[in-house]
């Protein structure tokens, strides 16, 4: 079939309204991208009722603080043993577009120093750095870059020269990206010869870093550590976590604090049918959230913080699961029948995303891991108020950290 016809049976062929007017080699990349368009996740939109609705929650058992330092050394000498044979790598999410944050440099390039320069990034390597000490191995780090984000952040820690991390041991991959649609699921034209495109979410990070084949590189790699760009306090290849997942039989693990606030907006670990599930804040009935455990605390406590263990052997058996979809409604600048750009004010389309919580069931078994809030938990969503870098500073200060 030509592309034409092709496009014509799916209902697409606007995206060739330009086509006439595109030199050769911009008709050649228009093409590869339409090859490269996932047909089947569009297709999620002809019945967007089969991806929702949750089963059956119940509370999990976390292994809390006073648990964990009771065995904190026979924990910390099996992670660090872990370590130094080279089967923990760490993987960095720093693909998404931190549009909270409104820089339009990669999140972690933001500078939260007062009296000097303290760029996310440097804080991160600097928590990374304190395991190496420690255990007297680097980890393989892997950072998630978007194709937004991908030179400037490789860039920005050459210029740096990798805050101290050995250059050998780091490796940038590219996040695959998912086409957007309108609201009626025609794929909208950021440009007469391009798709409009997003991140495909951070539940992307897998599938990303298997196709750039640099895994491979690092053979004895048995655990992924992955975290997020935007919690400057947590710990990064924890010896003690990994320990504790490891001796737990578990195929991951979950750091994660005690929540107070029933409204914060943490995703919460519980059972979910039974296995370990993350369900997001927004997904949480007002019941459940506000369920007192008749202690004075709350029986869904466990907000995860973005910091998890994966078992890599699970990971190549989940690959043949299908992680799911999530169809968001978000803005998506485009160009319109006339080839003029359109800003829309609402929102107007939709955007496919994966998410990094929804790994956690397909895992099947999970360790929920306390850390201590004011100790690992410091996220800067914002520029200020709630979650932002003022309370991450005061947090890191708190903390000795020098600003
Ligand atoms: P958030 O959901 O906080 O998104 O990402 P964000 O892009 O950083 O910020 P906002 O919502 O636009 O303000 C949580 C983590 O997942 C990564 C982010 O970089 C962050 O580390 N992420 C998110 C990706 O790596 N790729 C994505 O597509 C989305």
């Amino acid at each position: 079939m030509d592309i034409v016809s092709f496009l014509k049976s799916k209902g697409q062929e606007q995206v060739l309204r330009f086509y006439g007017e595109l030199s050769a080699e911009e008709q050649k990349s228009l093409l590869t991208q339409i090859a490269q368009v996932d047909w089947d996740t569009l297709s999620l939109l002809d019945h967007p009722e089969d991806l929702s609705g949750k089963g059956r929650i119940a509370p999990i058992p976390i292994l809390s603080v006073p648990e964990i330092e009771k065995d904190r050394a026979r924990y910390a000498a099996a992670g660090r043993k872990a370590i130094a044979e080279g089967k923990l790598a760490a993987v960095l999410l720093a693909g998404g577009q931190g549009t909270r944050l409104g820089s339009d440099a990669p999140k972690g390039a933001f500078d939260i120093g007062l009296t000097r320069p303290l760029y996310i990034f440097q804080q991160l390597i600097e928590n990374l750095l304190c395991v190496v000490k420690d255990c007297g191995a680097y980890v393989p780090l892997f950072v998630m870059t978007s194709e937004k984000n991908d030179a400037s952040t490789r860039a920005f820690f050459a210029e740096h020269g990798y805050f101290g991390y050995k250059e050998e041991y780091v490796r940038f991959f590219v996040q695959d990206m998912a086409a957007c649609v309108d609201l009626s699921g025609k794929l909208f034209l950021e440009e007469k010869g391009r798709l409009a495109r997003s991140p495909n979410g951070n539940g992307g990070w897998y599938s990303s870093l298997m196709r750039s084949g640099l895994a491979e590189e690092f053979p004895a790699v048995e655990w992924f550590n992955v975290f997020a760009v935007d919690n400057v306090l947590q710990r990064i290849a924890d010896p003690v976590f990994l320990g504790a997942t490891l001796m737990s039989g578990c195929d991951c693990g979950a750091k994660g604090v005690r929540k107070t606030d029933p409204d914060e907006k943490v995703g919460v670990l519980c059972l979910e049918n039974g296995l370990p599930s993350v369900i997001e804040y927004y997904e949480m009935t007002e019941e459940n959230k506000r369920l007192s455990d008749g202690a004075g605390g709350l029986v869904y406590s466990f907000g995860v913080i973005l910091n998890y263990l994966f078992r890599a052997e699970k990971l190549r058996e989940m690959e043949k699961h299908h992680i799911p979809v999530h169809i968001v409604k978000k803005r998506v600048p485009h160009i319109g029948e006339g080839g003029e750009l359109v800003v829309p004010a609402t929102e107007n389309g939709y955007k496919f995303e994966t998410l990094i919580l929804d790994m956690v069931r397909l895992m099947g078994s999970c360790l929920p891991f306390e850390v201590i809030r004011e100790r690992e938990f410091a996220p800067i969503k914002n520029r200020t108020g709630i979650d932002s870098v003022e309370t991450a500073r005061e947090l890191l200060a708190f903390n000795g950290v020098k600003l």
